[in-house]
């Protein structure tokens, strides 16, 4: 595997009211405490740091940064507790130990649903209509629900890749282990040319390429699906004056 590099963050967070809530009453404050635990893996679990934050009301106030190997405050109180952390040998053995028991360890229970997975992007191509001007501004590459997060997605006219007026959003994460990103070819399509998304993504044994054409005539084809309701409307326009005429005359 290359160099993969993946966070997991445990999270404790304790929230404590003023007062009881009673019914309508206002809260008189919120006080919020906030542990977090983050293992960063570089490379797999060749190289492991553990960091770990404490944070009251927003302010990260004390932490502890396993390539620094003390804890270090950032307020009057976090630097006393950092002190107090610190003259203590026993925890600090263990903080310092914590990239094996904790982060090296949860590795590799986690590798078959976090490392190992894959899943394929959906890829489809869309023309953008320009906002002013006549005519189509470019064309979109959609590519969705894919995983890991880690992409690349070019466009292509024939075999020459097209580099200038591309223009991507970031990766998007999903929320349900997924991320889609879209990719614009900034120029109006020319008629008779083939275009193609080329996706290639860890999941994928080869590129997977999606071509585009322009449609045979899009502005005939519209003419003739108007031309196709007016006769049909007409049709019906006709048998309802035909009945209504019967049904006065009888
Ligand atoms: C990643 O780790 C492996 C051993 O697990 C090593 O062989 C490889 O050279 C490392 N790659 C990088 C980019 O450090």
């Amino acid at each position: 595997m290359g160099r993969v590099a993946a966070a997991a963050a445990a999270l404790v967070a304790l929230v404590v009211l003023g007062a009881p809530p009673a019914a309508g009453a206002e809260l008189s404050g919120v006080f919020q405490e906030m542990r977090k635990a983050e293992c960063h893996f570089i490379n797999g679990t060749e190289k492991v740091r553990f960091v770990e934050r404490y944070i009251y009301n927003r302010v990260e106030y004390v932490m502890f940064d396993s390539d620094v190997g003390l804890y270090v405050g950032f307020t009057p109180f976090g630097e006393k507790q950092a002190q107090d952390w610190n003259s203590d040998p026993e925890w600090m053995e263990n903080r310092r130990t914590v990239v094996d028991w904790a982060c090296r360890h949860n590795y590799e229970i986690s590798v078959p649903f976090i490392v190992d997975r894959r899943v394929q992007p959906r890829v489809s191509i869309s023309l953008v209509p320009s906002s002013s001007q006549a005519g189509p501004r470019g064309l979109l590459c959609s590519v969705m629900d894919f995983y890991p997060a880690r992409i690349q997605v070019r466009w292509f006219q024939g075999q020459q890749e097209l580099s200038e007026h591309v223009v991507a959003t970031e990766v998007v994460p999903n929320g349900d282990w997924t991320y889609q990103v879209l990719v614009l070819l900034e120029t109006p399509p020319r008629r008779g040319v083939t275009y193609t998304c080329q996706v290639e993504h860890v999941s994928l044994e080869q590129a997977l390429r999606q071509d585009w054409e322009m449609p045979a005539d899009a502005a005939r084809s519209k003419m003739l699906t108007g031309i196709g309701g007016l006769v049909l409307g007409s049709v019906y326009l006709a048998l309802g004056l035909g009945f209504y005429v019967r049904k006065k005359s009888s």
